[in-house]
C-alpha cells in the first residue's frame, strides 16, 4: 500500500480525515499551507507546509512519500466571501487542484478522494438533491468545486486515475475524543457559531430568515456528523482500492432540521437560554437543502454512527469550551508554531 497524501490536512474536516487514517495505521503525510489550517491539528504522519498549487513542491511530496492516494480536502469554503471575491475561489480550489492533478497524473497517483460539496446543487426542486440532480450552483464556490468534479471525471476517462467525490452537506461536531475539532477564527456556519455564542465568544445567534417556505420559517439543512463524514472517507478508499469505479456520492443523513431546530438543540445540550435575534434572509441561502443519501450507503458500506443531533452538538460545543479553556486561540498557536518550527520537506 502506498502513502496518502491528505492536502488541508491540518484543516477541520482533513485533520479528522488523516486522524481516522492515523488509528488504521495507513501511512500518511499531509500537505497544509497553514493559511486556516493548524499545525497542532496533525496528530499523525508528517506535516508539509506548502501549497497545492505549487507543482514543485507537489511533485516531490508524491516521489519522496511514494504516494499511491490522495484526499483532496485544501480549499476556501466560505460561500459570502466567494461572491465577494470569486478569483480567489477561482485560483485555490479550481486552478490549484488542476495542478494538483497534473501531478497526480504525472506521477501515477491511483486514487483520488475529493472534498466535493452539496453547493454544486444550488437550489434544488423541493429541497432534496439526489446524485442524479442537476448540478446548477448559485455562487463561485458551488462552481469552483464543480468545475473540479469536472475535471477529475475528464482525467479518470483518460488516464487510469479513479476517484470518489463526496458531496458534503452541513458539516459539524468534533472528534469525540477532543483531540481535534472546528477552529476556524471568524467561522460563519451555524452550529460553531450557536456554540461560540453558548461559551461568551459572541453575545448572540442571528437567524438569517424568518419567512422562508419552510414548517417554522427558517432555513432547513442536512447536518452530518464529521466523524461520520471522516469514516465515508475511508471507505471510498477501501472501495477504491477494491477496484471501484469512479463515483461521486452524496454525504448527509437524508433529514433536515431548521434553523431554530438547531438553535433549541443547542440550548437543550447547553442547558441555557441563547440570545437569538432575528436577521434578513442571507444572500445565495436556499430555503432547504438536504441529501438524498442512499446511494453512499450502498456502493461504499457506509453506516453512519453519529446521526443524533444532540450528539453533533454536544462533540462542538465540548470542543469549544476546550477552545476556551487553553486561554489562547489556535490562531496565536499556529502562528508562534510557524515561527519556531522548521518545516517538513
Ligand atoms: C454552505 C454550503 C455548503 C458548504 C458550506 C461550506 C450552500 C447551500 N451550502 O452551507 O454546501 O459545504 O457552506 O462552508 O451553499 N444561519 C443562521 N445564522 C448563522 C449562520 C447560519 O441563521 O449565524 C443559517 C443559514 O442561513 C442556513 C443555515 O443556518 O439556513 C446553515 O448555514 P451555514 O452553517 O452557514 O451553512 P450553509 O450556508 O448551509
Amino acid at each position: 500500500m502506498g502513502t496518502i497524501l491528505v492536502t488541508g490536512g491540518a484543516g477541520y474536516i482533513g485533520s479528522h480525515v488523516a486522524r481516522q487514517l492515523g488509528e488504521r495505521s495507513e501511512r500518511i503525510v499531509t500537505l497544509d499551507n497553514l493559511s486556516t489550517g493548524f499545525r497542532a491539528a496533525v496528530l499523525y504522519g508528517d506535516l508539509v507546509v506548502g501549497d497545492t498549487g505549487d507543482a514543485t513542491t507537489v511533485a516531490r511530496v508524491l516521489r519522496d512519500y511514494g504516494v499511491d492516494t490522495v484526499m483532496h480536502f485544501a480549499a476556501h469554503i466560505v460561500v459570502p466571501e466567494s461572491v465577494a471575491d470569486p478569483l480567489k475561489y477561482y485560483r485555490n480550489n479550481t486552478a490549484s487542484t488542476r495542478t494538483l492533478l497534473q501531478c497526480c497524473v504525472e506521477a501515477g497517483v491511483r486514487h483520488f478522494v475529493f472534498s466535493s460539496t452539496a453547493a454544486v446543487y444550488g437550489i434544488p426542486a423541493g429541497g432534496v438533491a439526489s446524485e442524479d440532480t442537476p448540478t446548477a450552483p448559485i455562487n463561485p464556490y458551488g462552481r469552483s468545486k464543480l468545475m473540479s468534479e469536472w475535471m477529475l471525471a475528464d482525467v479518470a476517462a483518460a488516464t487510469p486515475l479513479r476517484y470518489a467525490a463526496l458531496r458534503y452537506f452541513n458539516v459539524a461536531g468534533a472528534d469525540p475524543g477532543g483531540r481535534i475539532g472546528q477552529s476556524t477564527p471568524a467561522a460563519t456556519h451555524l452550529i460553531k457559531v450557536a456554540c461560540e455564542h453558548v461559551v461568551g465568544k459572541r453575545d448572540h445567534v442571528a437567524i438569517f430568515g424568518t419567512d422562508y417556505d419552510t414548517p417554522d420559517g427558517t432555513g432547513v439543512r442536512d447536518y452530518i456528523h464529521v466523524e461520520d463524514l471522516a469514516a465515508a472517507h475511508l471507505n471510498a478508499l477501501d472501495y477504491l482500492r477494491g477496484g471501484g469505479a469512479p463515483v461521486t456520492l452524496n454525504c448527509g443523513y437524508g433529514r433536515g432540521f431548521s434553523v431554530r431546530e438547531v438553535l433549541d438543540c443547542v440550548a437543550a445540550v447547553a442547558s441555557r437560554p441563547l440570545t437569538i435575534r432575528e436577521a434578513p434572509r442571507r444572500a445565495g441561502d436556499p430555503p432547504t437543502l438536504v441529501a438524498e443519501a442512499r446511494l453512499i450507503g450502498r456502493i461504499l458500506d457506509w453506516v453512519p454512527h453519529y446521526r443524533d443531533l444532540p450528539g453533533i452538538v454536544g462533540t462542538a460545543l465540548a470542543w469549544e469550551w476546550t477552545l476556551t479553556d487553553r486561554g489562547t486561540d489556535d490562531v496565536a498557536r499556529t502562528e508562534q508554531a510557524k515561527l519556531s518550527s522548521p518545516v517538513v520537506a
